[in-house]
């Protein structure tokens, strides 16, 4: 006889079509890749995970080590969503300052594990990732510790979201080209150019996750002042 499939739970977006091409979102409980250049909406997708989970009554952990916490609450309210409601219950923020680069690295690996039990945080996000690999100073010590890093979030009940810039020279891959070995599922964000050449417009794919199906196509995709949309039907070129 066969074993009975495990029931798989998955955190969605609440963007309809990138949930399309997860097969309904996230895998809970493990963790997942945003990358991109700058400007491509990374810190829009991690905006909506936190508020898709808020709405639906999970906690959540929105890490920055880039902008202030008043930036992030202000460019959510921005979107019509009213995410103060959940500050100091389900709605937490940390901001680690990287100007203290080694409180930084402390307080992420040490601290981290203990604020995510603290917080009952179900959706975890760390904007972006790639100042806390900054840190280390070889490759050797990075990939060690990031392997650490991710092993000591996976033991928790969460569902975590690391947000990673692109290589300067590669926008397919990572700064590091490391935390894509190292996450279940990978979401690569791109600029691409039309046929015409004249027009720029983003495109999303998922390049990897792991124990799931997943869309392998490359999909157009615009944000809104209060809307993302991913065009599953439409091809980029
Ligand atoms: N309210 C908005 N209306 C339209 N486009 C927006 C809005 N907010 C952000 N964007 C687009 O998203 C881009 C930045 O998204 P962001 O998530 O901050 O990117 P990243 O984190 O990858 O640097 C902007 O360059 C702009 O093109
Ligand atoms: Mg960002």
């Amino acid at each position: 006889m066969k074993a009975p499939l495990v029931k798989i739970h998955r955190l969605g977006f609440g963007i309809k079509g990138l949930d399309e091409m997860l097969s309904g979102g996230l895998i809970e409980g493990t963790v997942s890749a945003i990358i991109g250049a700058y400007g491509t909406g990374k810190t829009n997708f991690a905006q909506y995970f936190i508020w898709e989970g808020l709405k639906q009554g999970q906690n959540a952990l929105y890490i920055t080590l880039e902008e202030r916490t008043s930036r992030i609450l202000n460019y959510m309210e921005n979107k019509g969503w009213d995410v103060s409601a959940f500050l100091d219950t389900s709605f937490t923020i940390v901001n680690l300052d990287p100007s203290d680069f080694n409180l930084a690295i402390n307080s992420v690996k040490n601290e981290l594990p203990t604020l995510i039990k603290k917080t009952g945080a179900h959706r975890v996000v760390i904007d972006p990732i790639s100042l806390f690999e900054d840190l280390f100073h070889d490759d050797a010590t990075r990939r060690r510790e990031m392997m650490r890093f991710l092993e000591s979030i996976r033991d928790l009940n969460c569902t975590s979201l690391l947000i990673s810039e692109a290589d300067k020279t590669n926008s397919f891959i990572s700064k590091y080209n490391l935390i894509e070995y190292l996450s279940d599922t990978v979401i690569l964000l791109k600029y691409a150019r039309g046929s015409d050449s004249t027009d720029v417009h983003l495109a999303i794919e998922v390049v990897k996750m792991r124990m799931s199906q997943h869309s392998r196509e490359v999909k157009p995709f615009e944000i809104h002042q209060d809307s993302v949309i991913v065009y599953t039907e439409a091809t980029v070129f």
